[in-house]
């Protein structure tokens, strides 16, 4: 049953249509699946050039950046690129108002002066392969929705002791098509990632929030760090003497640019896509769990705006986190409209007729799959509540009132300390200085206070999730309490937790003495009590009612592949390696309107409002136009390229993508998506779907002549693919050799590491991730 979807596949390979665009691909099946559809849309490369256990390949240049964006090796020292939005957590743990290196970027002139960023990851993919006999042994039809999952879990654990791994690698194994088959990564991870450059806000953030997934565009969204290993290139803890880090293979840098109709590819982590979602969940996400969220974000934003705009100190502090939440936010209302626009429950619908007439043309098919549709409909509706109770409670109290999370870590303190006594509460304590540390650097209780008075009276009024309102009305009653804003004051005018020097005194006393003062603390008591409730009444059924849906999910999946034999299935993103194809292209938005794939430096200058806190344009960068300075990197027409648009499938996490041409080099950096293709991750439309990549030749230019930090464009290898195909030399200054079309990039120093012991591991402990500017 297993390999019939692959065998599916296999056979799908020679009648897919060429459309390209719509699917998120995994390397190693680009050769059965992809090659042929992605040479004749204009790829010069083979599918082992893109992926290869056996000799480097461009996958050995792409990089997991910190588990929750894409990243990718330029240099055979070991230079990332990813985005300016994707490394602000780290650029703002780095600045305070003397070092302001969000507003002023900052650029190391050597190694020495690269910063660490503790917790910070790189991981690279060693290979990939498929594990589904091995995670569905002993797995049947019979088994319910518990036995099966134990049965999986089982040979998960079977296959990690099993699954010999060299010196430093890890196994991690993910479910595909919702569960019908699964494949293992062996991943290699390097901790010591450090700080090389990032641009002014004024660039790498140009257009901030307002600009946020819009086109046109004209952020320089990029950033740059830097890998180190150890002595042997292997990977290692932070250390002063670590190396960069020499790669496999690293990404070559076109100088030629893109023109409408280039084929481009997009190599990432994509996070979560939902495309084979049934109509019944696309209406319950359409009209009752976007416009909740959509409502909780938009109090907390306007509360942070009107904060942010009288001071400097407050905009430094909650700019990263301000971001974050109006980036799902902003995206959750194009989501809506997108898939109101392309009649997403209309297709959904048809789908579904056609779904049940090939059931219905089948006894088979029928008893097989005839219960899926109307069972989706039941448990949808019967999750409907609970649903929307778990996106309030996530979103008020898991997310934005600041305070909870400090809440959360005495919360785990306690359960330390209950599992394991005084030594599990010390190390625990340990691990939060870091965490408590970044916390409060940018802490603003009075802010915080605004935000639970509203949010809280959000939640107390929670329309279609009466238990988590009553459990916050129910809160206000048996405490006396006349309305949010009393309780606000209330708990705020005396909880501890909202000041640091309080929390570490009262965790630096005995556990017994601390555990008692945290459990008197207002806060702390407002939270469990809140808690409480979710959990007794909404955590454990959300979970069940979950389960047997995404059970039902996977027979749906296996359903639709088995009755429409010719249409091309793609699995869900999922967070793990893949590759997209498609080409530079504009789009019609709106009747009569049509967007230009490609954006210059004029239409930087043209959105520029001195003074603005979204559209500033830094001086030099002024000049530098006015001059027409733009060095070796302009159009043929003497224009400086900005932005590019594409029609490769991505999604949250292809952030700081490379995208590479037909040559295999690198033409831009994928950072966004347009405001009408958001739905892409639930319904993709590839009449309105397109990605958003910034140029390179701006991102060269930026370094360059902006910054002045020629020396990191002189460990790149940039080349120029167009005019070396077409015979004629090209006149600008020669730089480094030009990449033959059948090589890319491959690095013929690098010398991986091979027999070390162990003990070096990089730990498993749980990694306190910084906030980024992306991110739901
Ligand atoms: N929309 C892009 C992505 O989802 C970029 C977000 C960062 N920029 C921002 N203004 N929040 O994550
Ligand atoms: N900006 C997103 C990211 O950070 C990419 C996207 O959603 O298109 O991953």
């Amino acid at each position: 049953m297993k390999n019939r979807i692959l065998l599916v596949l296999f056979l799908l390979s020679t009648t897919f249509s060429l459309r390209g665009g719509e699917g998120m691909w995994l390397p190693q099946l680009l050769k059965a699946l992809n090659e042929g559809e992605m040479q004749t849309m204009g790829m010069k490369l083979t599918a082992e050039q893109i992926y290869s256990v056996n000799q480097g390949s461009l996958k050995d240049a792409i990089v997991h950046f910190g588990g929750f964006c894409t990243s990718e090796v330029i240099s055979d020292q070991g230079l990332l690129l990813t985005n300016h939005h994707c490394g602000y957590g780290q650029i703002q743990s780095h600045t305070s108002l003397e070092k302001n290196y969000i507003k002023n970027g900052f650029w190391a002139k050597n190694l020495q002066e690269e910063l660490a960023n503790p917790g910070l990851f790189a991981r690279f993919i060693v290979r990939i392969d498929d594990v589904t006999e091995a995670m569905l042994a002993g797995v049947s039809d019979k088994m319910g929705t518990k036995e099966r999952q134990s049965q999986i879990d089982k040979n998960m654990a079977a296959l990690k002791v099993n699954t010999k791994l060299g010196a430093f690698e890890e196994l991690m194994i993910r479910p595909f098509y919702h569960g019908n088959q699964y494949f293992s990564f062996t991943t290699v991870t390097y901790n010591d990632v450090r700080l090389v450059g990032a641009p002014p806000e004024m660039i790498g953030k140009f257009g901030a929030d307002t600009d946020n997934w819009e086109w046109p565009r004209h952020t320089g969204d990029f950033a740059l760090f830097r890998i180190y290993a150890g002595p042997n290139n292997e990977p290692a803890e932070y250390n002063e003497n670590n190396k960069p880090y020499n790669p496999k293979h690293f990404l070559p840098i076109s100088l030629d640019g893109v023109e409408e109709g280039d084929f481009t590819l997009i190599f990432g982590f994509p996070g979560r896509t939902n495309q084979y979602l049934p109509g019944v969940a696309v209406k319950q996400l359409v009209e009752t769990v976007n416009p909740a969220r959509i409502a909780i974000r938009d109090a907390a934003l306007k509360i942070l705006d009107a904060e942010m705009r009288k001071d400097e100190k407050t905009k430094i502090q909650y700019a990263s986190k301000f971001a974050r939440i109006a980036n799902y936010w902003k995206k959750w209302i194009g989501e809506n409209q997108g898939l109101i626009a392309t009649n997403a429950l209309d297709k959904k619908a048809n789908l579904e007729k056609e779904f049940e007439a090939v059931l219905n043309s089948s006894l088979t098919m029928k008893s097989k799959y005839g219960d899926i549709l109307p069972k989706f409909e039941s448990l949808y509706n019967e999750l409907e509540p609970y649903v929307l109770s778990r996106n309030y409670y996530n979103e008020i109290m898991g997310r934005n009132i600041e305070a909870m999370r400090i809440v959360g870590y005495m919360r785990r303190l306690i359960s330390a300390h209950e599992k394991n006594g005084k030594t599990g509460y010390d190390k625990f304590k340990e691990r939060l200085s870091g965490p408590i540390e970044s916390f409060y650097k940018n802490y603003n209780p009075k802010i915080d206070q605004q935000v639970f008075s509203t949010l809280t009276k959000m939640y107390g009024n929670a329309d279609g999730a009466k238990e988590i309102a009553a459990s916050m009305q129910n809160y206000l009653m048996g405490n006396g309490i006349r309305d949010y804003e009393q309780l606000a004051q209330k708990v705020f005018a005396n909880s501890m937790i909202l000041d640091k020097n309080k929390v570490l005194q009262t965790i630096n006393q005995s556990p017994e003495d601390a555990i008692k003062k945290i459990k008197g603390d207002p806060l702390f008591k407002f939270a469990s009590e809140i808690n409480s409730t979710y959990q007794d009444k909404i955590a454990g059924r959300y979970t069940e009612i979950n389960s047997e849906i995404n059970d039902l999910q996977r027979r749906y999946m296996e359903g639709l592949i088995e009755a429409f034999p010719d249409k091309r299935f793609w699995p869900d993103a999922n967070s793990t390696m893949r590759v997209t194809y498609g080409k530079v292209q504009g789009y019609q938005p709106r009747d009569g309107i049509t967007y230009n794939p490609l954006t210059t430096l004029d239409g930087v200058i043209a959105k520029y409002k001195p003074g603005d806190y979204e559209f500033d344009v830094p001086k030099k960068l002024l000049q530098l136009n006015a001059l027409r300075d733009y060095g070796d990197y302009a159009t043929a027409d003497g224009k400086m390229p900005v932005c590019f648009l594409g029609s490769n499938h991505t999604t949250g996490g292809n952030s700081g993508s490379p995208a590479i041409d037909a040559n295999g080099n690198l033409v831009g950096l994928n950072f966004d998506r347009v405001w009408e293709g958001t739905m892409s991750d639930i319904n993709y439309d590839p009449s309105i779907c397109r990605n958003i990549m910034v140029d390179a030749r701006y991102i060269l230019f930026i370094i360059d002549k902006y910054a002045g930090a020629g020396h990191l464009v002189k460990e790149m290898k940039l080349v120029h693919p167009r005019t070396d195909m077409s015979g004629n030399k090209s006149s600008k200054k020669k730089l480094n050799k030009p990449v033959p079309a059948k090589q890319p990039g491959i690095n013929p120093k690098s010398k991986r590491q091979k027999a070390i012991s162990k003990d070096g591991m990089p730990t498993k402990e749980q990694k306190v991730v910084p906030y980024n500017g992306g991110g739901r």
